[in-house]
This record gives C-alpha cells, sequence and structure tokens, in this order.
C-alpha cells in the first residue's frame, strides 16, 4: 500500500474552479504538467503549467497563433477566437497571426504606440482616476467593479484612440457587453464587435482626412520602408488595442485591489511607502499582483503546425495549446514560497505578459493604469475595506480571463 496517494484529478471549469483555480492548477503542476482535457465549449486542447514548459511554448514558433492551423478547422467546426470576428473580418490582428505579417504589423504599431506616448498620457489617466473615485467617494461604499475598474481602461483607451468623448460612452456599453457575455451567448457579443468594427472603420476614415496627435493618427501615419497599415488593417489594429487592453487591466484592477484587501499586512506596507513618496514599492507590488493572481489566467489559443514535444509529452499537428499562465507563475520550481503575496519581490520574471515576440504590447500603459488606480484608491480611500464574505464574490467563468464579476466595499465618505 501506498502511504501518499495520488489525491484525484481535480474537475476544471467548474464554479467552485472559477473561484480558486490555484490547487487545481498545483495537482496539474505536479501529475500531469502538459494535460489534454476537454474545455466547456466542446473543443479539446492541452494545458500546460509548469513555469519551464510554459516559457518555451511561449516562444515555440511551430506553435502558431493563426486558428486556420486548428485541426477542427479543417472540419468547419473551429470554435476559437473572438466572437463575431470571423464575419466582422478583424482577423489580422496580432494575437491571430504569425511572422512575417506580425513582425511586419508588430512593427508598423510600436512606431505608434511608443513608451513616451504612453508616459506623456500619466495626467490624463491620473485626471480619470480622480474623476471616478469623485463619483463615488462621497457615498462611502461602491460596486469598485462596475464604478472604477470597468469604466477607466475603456475611457483610457477611447482617449488614447481618438475616440471623440461624445462616443466613448457606446463604447462602454459595447465592451460591457463584450465583458458580461464574454463566456455565454454569442449573439449579443458578435453584434457589438460589428458595431464596434463597423464605428472603428468610420473613424479612421474620417481621422485619414484629418490627421491630429491622437494613436489611430498615429497608426496612419506609421510607416516602415515606405509601407503603410491598410484601413482594414488599422481597424483591425485599434480593435486589438481596445479587446487586449480592456478586460485585461480591468482585472489588474479588480484582481488587485482585491488581493491587497486580503492581505492586510501588505496593503499597510504600501500605504506607508506611498505616504512617505516612495514609489518602488508600487512597482514591484504592481508586477507582484500580476504573478500573484493576474488578468490574463490562460494565453490566448496556439496551434501546433507539426508533431512536437512540450515536457516530455507528444503533441499532434492541429493540436490546440493553451498556456496557463495562472499555473506558471505559481511554479515552486521558479518562485520562492509561490503562494504568498510579497509586494517588494525581486527576483519575479512572471508570464502575466506573456513571453516571445507576442509579449504584451501594452504593458507600460497597463503598468501606468494600474499603478495609478491602485494608488490613488489607497491615498484616497484609506480605509477602503471588502463590504462582502470572500466565498459570497462570484468570478467570472472565462475561459482566458480571470476576474470579479462585483468587488463590493466601503470607506468612510468624503468629499
Ligand atoms: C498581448 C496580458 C494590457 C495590448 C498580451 C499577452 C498577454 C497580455 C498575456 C500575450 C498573449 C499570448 O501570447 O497569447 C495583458 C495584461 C494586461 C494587458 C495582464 C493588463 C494588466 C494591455 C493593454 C493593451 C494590450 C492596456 C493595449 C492598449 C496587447 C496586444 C497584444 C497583447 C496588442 C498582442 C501582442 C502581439 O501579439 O504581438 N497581453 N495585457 N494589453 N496585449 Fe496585453
Amino acid at each position: 500500500m501506498h502511504e501518499n496517494p495520488t489525491p484525484p484529478a481535480p474537475k476544471l471549469f467548474t464554479w467552485e474552479f472559477a473561484s480558486d483555480p490555484y490547487p487545481a492548477y498545483a495537482w496539474l503542476r505536479e501529475h500531469a504538467p502538459v494535460h489534454r482535457t476537454e474545455l466547456p465549449s466542446g473543443v479539446e486542447a492541452w494545458l500546460v503549467t509548469r513555469y519551464a514548459d510554459a516559457r518555451q511554448a511561449l516562444a515555440d514558433q511551430r506553435l502558431s497563433k493563426n486558428p486556420l492551423h486548428h485541426s477542427e478547422h479543417a472540419h468547419g467546426k473551429g470554435k476559437v477566437g473572438i466572437p463575431g470576428e470571423r464575419s466582422a473580418n478583424l482577423m489580422t490582428h496580432l494575437l491571430n497571426i504569425d511572422p512575417p505579417d506580425h513582425t511586419r504589423l508588430r512593427r508598423l504599431v510600436s512606431k505608434a504606440f511608443t513608451p513616451r506616448r504612453v508616459a506623456e498620457f500619466a495626467p490624463r489617466v491620473q485626471e480619470l482616476t480622480d474623476r471616478l473615485i469623485d463619483g463615488f467617494c462621497e457615498k462611502g461604499g461602491a460596486d469598485l467593479i462596475h464604478e472604477f475598474a470597468f469604466p477607466l481602461p475603456i475611457y483610457a483607451i477611447c482617449d488614447m484612440l481618438g475616440v471623440p468623448p461624445e462616443d466613448q460612452d457606446d463604447f462602454r456599453d459595447w465592451a460591457g457587453m463584450m465583458i458580461r457575455h464574454g463566456g455565454g451567448p454569442r449573439g449579443g457579443v458578435a453584434r457589438s464587435v460589428k458595431k464596434m468594427r463597423t464605428y472603428l472603420a468610420e473613424l479612421i476614415h474620417r481621422k485619414r482626412e484629418d490627421l491630429g496627435d491622437d494613436l489611430i493618427s498615429g497608426l496612419i501615419r506609421a510607416s516602415d520602408h515606405g509601407e503603410h497599415l491598410t484601413e482594414n488593417e488599422a481597424a483591425a489594429m485599434a480593435f486589438i488595442l481596445l479587446f487586449a487592453g480592456f478586460e485585461t487591466t480591468v482585472n489588474l484592477i479588480g484582481n488587485g485591489t482585491y488581493a491587497l484587501l486580503r492581505h492586510p499586512e501588505q496593503r499597510e506596507r504600501l500605504q506607508r511607502a506611498l505616504a512617505e513618496g516612495d514609489a518602488s514599492l508600487l512597482a514591484t507590488g504592481v508586477e507582484e499582483l500580476l504573478r500573484y493572481d493576474g488578468p490574463v489566467e490562460l494565453a490566448t489559443w496556439r496551434f501546433a503546425t507539426q508533431n512536437l514535444v512540450i515536457g516530455g509529452q507528444r503533441i499532434a499537428e492541429g493540436d490546440p495549446v493553451l498556456v496557463v499562465l495562472a499555473a506558471a507563475d505559481r511554479d515552486p520550481e521558479r518562485f520562492a514560497d509561490p503562494d504568498a503575496l510579497d509586494l517588494s519581490r525581486r527576483d519575479n520574471q512572471h508570464l502575466g505578459y506573456g513571453h516571445g515576440i507576442h509579449y504584451c504590447l501594452g504593458a507600460p500603459l497597463a503598468r501606468l493604469e494600474g499603478q495609478t488606480a491602485l494608488a490613488t484608491l489607497l491615498r484616497r480611500l484609506p480605509d477602503l475595506r471588502l463590504a462582502a464574505a470572500p466565498e459570497d464574490l462570484r468570478w467570472r467563468g472565462g475561459l482566458i480571463m480571470r476576474g470579479l464579476r462585483t468587488l463590493p466595499v466601503e470607506f468612510t465618505a468624503r468629499p
């Protein structure tokens, strides 16, 4: 008889799993580090959960981002990608393509979406953050997802792209539809994607006549060896900036605030450092929050373009591979005491923004928004606390993203 029989395999993708997937990921890392499973959509995919395998897979060019490489696509059953995007002709975005197209498009967008543009945007992010907190600080309570984490990134990216203020609430509605039904009915999502696409195409058309200093104008202007983005490519690019930069940042603010509220000693440390004018703990802290409970639970789809081996496991050509960033970032082989939140963690090469050629293009903007949002919340509402028991909070059951549906908080009301 074995003294320590292997515990039974955990059930994946249940509500219990959605609220705390980390024990299941620990089991997979230990017992089935490259694991084939059926997803809720019915698609079969490999889950990669160890840090070393995950990092290697993210950089492996034999894994394509193009859904045409999915074996099911050949049978007309392809079910992956953003609902509505096929019909909407938004397929040519960065997360769906490989080199050399990816290299060309990424080089062009990098000329417009520069770290300098992001740095110059800092005062605007602070203004938006303060305006949103002004909206609820007199009430003594709020749902931080709906009143803060959700609107901040959508207004920020709309502003940066150059969407006029009077149209931004439309984006808020479309984005709300996409986030609410991300894992559910596809009809409404597809309609919202279509409306967004039509709007962006018209906006790009108008901007071409009257270039400004916004990011869409920058995308139109960007050229490389005489090459420009076509209008279609510019629309797909604007769309992916919105789509990739929106729910992720909502969840960085939501998951990050929640983790701080659950770790009072860490939160007090951060509050003290901020009060003393020391921003270094804020910088390492936001990286640690990304590692500890990041917004992107699974990296986006990859497909084997040939038979290959990951972590000793044979993967067949056409098979989908999902790299589980949330599992890799808690791997004890890579991180000391991985289940502990340590805002000053130094050796922290987490995979929360991915790795390799698809490494998050928006990381500088995400850092700016995350740091501004958390620092301003803690400064303006110093006694912020949870207004619900953790077991009563509901997490969204989406496949790729990890985030809370609501985050009820209370605090001393102030004018
Ligand atoms: C790619 C995470 C915010 C734009 C990625 C990837 C991850 C990620 C993991 C790689 C996916 C893969 O390899 O499958 C995050 C997180 C964010 C965030 C955690 C917030 C905390 C943003 C923002 C923007 C953005 C604010 C833009 C405004 C993009 C784009 C890509 C990308 C365009 C595709 C890059 C490529 O394929 O070359 N992001 N992201 N992201 N992200 Fe982010």
